[in-house]
């Protein structure tokens, strides 16, 4: 079993005139976790990478990887880490297998062909391996970039957005990577937009907005949380906009969202409102042609989580 590293930030702080990108935040992850680092879009997820990397410099604070401070130099520390970044890039020119043996010998890997192949395998890119990857699709650039990050076994992996323009069987294949390496006690910090999509691969969640962490707490948890509504999907045979206003304005739904003909409610908590529904429904002589209780992602957890917790800091800013 190797040894997965250490991630801590002290009050990492990052400017970028004056504008924050983010904001004091104080992350501690344990060797051998896999770590969540989620929120909305522009939260400062890469920010935070880019610093965790020694690429950014922080404008306040600092990283620590093993206890040891991050600063843009550290060659030795970034032989342990795996990297795939948010927008990566590639020598075009380059086929996959070049691409994958370069990096596999500079970084003196042992038995560079088979760490090759076995990785090449693993993301389905074996028979593509003498394409260049000029020709190659965003999908399986992610994945290349994938098996590059593994080639020198890191002991840390540090992964921004790594399912993002995949299809659900490179997701899959990824997952399976993801498990095995966490299976060897490598630390895995992975950012996402979405939830459902590191649901099962992560066992603590950091949230970030704004810069900031408003929540943070095991996968487990957070998943009890979620509990906490229902979402109850409804398709018409007509649908005009009073109605859907009169809908949102029952007192157990806390949205609403109308797609043509269909609209599909969240609930304030986790009791079973599709009687009321039907009834109002009823009442208001709408043709109902389907309604049904929807499986709850963390997707909408993650919404209302990130939702709520801002109202509370916003409220908390004012006083
Ligand atoms: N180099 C930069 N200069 C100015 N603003 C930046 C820069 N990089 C990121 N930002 C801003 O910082 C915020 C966080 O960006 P980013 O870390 O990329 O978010 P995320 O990865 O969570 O989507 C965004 O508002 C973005 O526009
Ligand atoms: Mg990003």
């Amino acid at each position: 079993m190797q040894n997965g590293l250490r991630i801590e930030t002290r009050d990492l702080t990052k400017r970028f005139g004056t504008f924050t990108a983010v904001n004091k935040l104080n992350l501690r992850i344990e060797p051998g976790e896999s770590y969540g680092f989620l929120g909305p879009n522009g939260a400062g997820k890469t920010t935070t990478i880019l610093m965790l990397l020694g690429i950014y410099k922080p404008t306040h604070g600092q990283v620590l990887i093993n206890d040891q401070v991050v600063r843009s130099d550290a060659f030795a520390l970034k032989r342990r880490i795996g990297v795939v970044a948010e927008s990566q890039t590639f020598y075009d020119e380059m086929s996959a297998w070049e691409y994958l043996m370069f990096f596999a010998r500079l970084f003196g890997v042992d038995e560079p062909e088979k760490r090759g192949q076995a990785l090449l395998e693993q993301v389905g890119l074996w028979e593509w391996r003498d394409v260049l990857v000029g020709g190659y699709s965003a999908g399986m650039k992610k994945k290349l970039g994938f098996a590059r990050a593994l080639v020198h076994s890191p002991d840390l992996l540090i992964l921004d957005e790594p399912v993002s323009g995949l299809d659900p069987f490179g997701i899959i294949q990824v997952r399976e990577m993801l498990r095995a390496e966490q299976a060897k006690g490598r630390t895995l910090f992975i950012s996402s937009h979405i939830l459902s999509e590191v649901e099962r691969t992560v066992n603590r969640v950091g949230i970030i907005a704004n810069g900031r962490l408003i929540m943070q707490d095991d996968m487990e948890n957070v998943r009890q949380k979620v509990s906490g509504f229902e979402r109850i999907e409804l398709t018409f045979a007509f649908l005009d906009e009073t109605s859907v206003q009169e809908i949102g304005k029952l007192p157990f739904v806390q949205r609403i969202d109308r797609d043509g003909n269909s609209i599909s409610l969240l609930t304030k908590d986790d009791t079973d409102y599709r009687e009321a529904v039907g009834r109002f429904v009823l009442e208001k002589r709408l043709i109902l042609l389907e309604m049904k209780k929807a499986e709850k992602n963390l997707e909408e957890a993650f919404v209302t989580i990130t939702e709520n917790n801002l109202a509370h800091l916003a409220s908390k800013g004012k006083e």
